[in-house]
């Protein structure tokens, strides 16, 4: 979603800030554009496209030499994709780019018009930039409070006021914002990826303070005027990390990635013993003791990673999970209690309506755990305790590594849950952690499977329709698989519990709707069977993916994909590459930008 960047300090900011542009892309966008801050006036730079086109336009017109400068990627929230509605926007002194949705701009703008100030965009920002100009009255820090006191919804903001070209001022509420320095200046940006290449930590400014930036540092201010000091984090991410290296996208380096980030997320959590502890985190086992129930929130290939974790933990604990998609949760009136886990996952850890989901979680009283991939996000510092995936940066759109790792942490808490359990005593739980450490040679075996999987790809290429069936814990996978292959291939498909099918969805089967079928469960092995015949009597080619030493009878299945998997519960491990990698070839073969999809964001900061 929108990405923010700023830069003051002692060398040209256009060319850093582009830089940053183009590292915030993965987030998803449809504009861009740039302001640098002169002595005698703002420069400003936008267009409806991408960042190098932006360079050009700057290229073209100068680089320059101001030291001073915002900068925005911009997914349309108010308004067309067009220049006009690009960011920066300005208004009198003020020049600014947000993040964030402002909720009741049609009132402000109302105000707005009572003072005679029109807009020239369709936008909320600029309306906020209007708010902003009209409170301002030569002191930035009165009028940010000002502003920040009439806007409602999220944001982040990076600004710039004519009359002090060389400082950069930033605010936050809901929004993601880090901030870093070295001795080239100061950095704003949406996410640490482009700082990465110039900084080894940051901090986050606590929603409600300002931020001041000049060339030497950085000042933040408290809602109550006072100077507050930042709460420093070290980056443990490499910038090579965030790159390609080598492979023609992301989305296939971080499938590729996965053994790695199982083992790294594993790991730190193998006690001496061998068992499962959390104790390098912070998490006490009391935590998680006379836990009553368990409510998993989260969206999109998260959730569906709850999904898989709520089978895990009431095999395992004999607690009830439930799963809650997080836009939901919080208008449905949940009831909670402080007998109630709730476990927020989130990649990002900036994803608005987990977060919001984890705000309402603790005003009710609930014991909040998160489970996030970026550290010192906002869902990881809210939350009461978090566990920390190990997936590294995830800059494809399609969430592949950190899905793995997010399943693997859920089965982690599982073990703790369990403890409760006067059955569940240290044989158990050192089974339970041989397994887990297993996960991480079946992606890898699954890996090598990559020659087969794309030749299936090429089946389904020019498909419309398909369906993804499955039963138990392969439900949940044939809904992450059909996921994957919609937002990166855009052929729609629909995922079925495979035994729901005859009760409607089945009218749709046809020789023209193919049928990806997982089948990698034993306990239902045979129903799963009986099911690929319903589908296969009205013609469905079916792409069968199974277990290694599952043979289906001659002429069932169009193509069958035998995965390794030792024991049910981990399936998941294997299947999940597998489709991911049918999502990623199927687009690759229809010639799609895999890495940012279209009208999809990395990290989707607005409710
Ligand atoms: O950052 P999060 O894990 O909170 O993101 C949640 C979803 O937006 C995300 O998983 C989305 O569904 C992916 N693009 C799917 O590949």
């Amino acid at each position: 979603m929108c990405g923010i960047m700023g830069y003051v300090g002692t060398k040209p900011a256009a060319p850093r800030l582009l830089e940053g542009l183009s590292r915030l892309e993965y987030r998803g966008y449809d504009s861009a554009g740039i302001a640098l801050a002169g002595e005698r006036e703002v420069r400003v730079f936008r267009c409806a496209g991408k960042v190098a086109e932006l360079a050009d336009l700057v290229a073209a017109r100068g680089m320059g030499t101001e030291t001073a400068g915002i900068g925005h990627t911009r997914w349309a929230t108010h308004g067309p994709v067009t220049e006009g509605n690009a960011h920066p926007h300005r208004a009198g002194h003020v020049t600014l780019v947000h993040n964030g949705i402002i909720e009741n701009y049609a009132a402000l703008e109302q105000e707005m018009a009572a003072l005679g100030r029109k807009p020239l965009s369709q936008t909320d920002t600029e309306i906020a930039a209007m708010v902003l100009d009209a409170a301002y009255g030569g002191d930035p820090v009165t009028a940010i409070r000002r502003m920040m006191e009439k806007l409602e919804g999220s944001y982040a903001m990076a600004i710039l006021f004519d009359d002090k070209p060389g400082t950069l001022y930033a605010v936050r509420r809901g929004s993601p914002l880090v901030v870093s320095g070295n001795e080239e200046g100061t950095w704003i940006a949406s996410d640490i990826t482009p700082l990465l290449a110039h900084v080894r930590r940051y901090f986050v400014p606590e929603e409600g303070q300002i931020l001041i930036a000049t060339a030497t540092g950085t000042v933040l201010v408290d809602a109550a005027g006072s100077v507050a000091a930042p709460r420093w984090l070290p980056i443990d991410w490499d910038d090579a990390s965030a790159q390609k290296d080598g492979y023609p996208h992301f989305m296939l380096k971080e499938i590729m990635e996965q053994p790695q980030a199982l083992w790294k997320t594993l790991q730190p959590r193998l006690g001496e013993d061998g068992c499962v502890s959390f104790s390098g985190d912070g998490i006490p086992s009391a935590f998680f003791r006379k836990c009553r129930r368990v409510i998993i929130t989260a969206c999109g290939t998260a959730m569906h990673a709850g999904l898989l974790g709520k089978i895990a933990m009431e095999r395992m604990a004999r607690i009830p999970v439930t799963v809650e998609i997080a836009s939901e949760f919080r208008y449905a009136g949940p009831i909670l209690d402080a007998d109630t886990l709730v476990i927020v996952i989130s990649q990002s850890g900036e994803t608005a309506d987990s977060l919001a989901a984890l705000r309402l979680a603790k005003e009710k009283g609930a014991r909040t755990l998160s489970v996030v991939n970026c550290k010192g996000s906002s869902i990881a510092r809210e939350s009461q305790y978090v566990l920390y995936t190990h997936a590294g940066p995830e800059i494809a759109v399609a969430s592949t590594k950190a899905f793995s790792v997010q399943i693997l942490a859920l089965y982690m808490i599982a073990d703790q849950l369990a403890l409760g359990r006067g059955d569940y005593g240290p044989a158990q739980r050192l089974a339970w952690a041989q397994s887990l450490r297993r996960a991480e040679a079946l992606a890898a075996r699954t890996l090598r499977l990559a020659p087969q999987i794309k030749e299936a790809a090429r089946e389904l290429k020019d498909a419309e329709n398909l369906f993804y069936i499955g039963r138990g814990m392969d439900s949940a996978m044939a809904s992450e698989g059909s996921l994957k292959l919609k937002e990166i291939s855009y052929i729609h498909s629909e995922a079925y519990p495979a035994g729901e099918l005859k009760h409607g969805a089945i009218s749709l089967v046809t020789f023209r709707v193919p049928v990806v079928a997982i089948a990698t469960q034993e306990s239902v092995r045979v129903k799963m069977l009986s099911n690929i015949r319903e589908v296969r009597a009205r013609g469905a080619r079916v792409l069968l993916i199974t277990r290694e030493g599952w043979q289906p009878e001659e002429g069932l299945c169009c193509q069958v994909m035998s995965l390794p998997a030792e024991e049910d519960i981990l399936a998941p491990f294997s299947v999940a590459v597998a489709l991911q990698l049918l999502a990623y070839y199927t687009a690759v073969e229809r010639g799609l930008p895999v890495d940012q999809p279209r009208n999809l964001a990395k990290s989707v900061t607005v409710e």
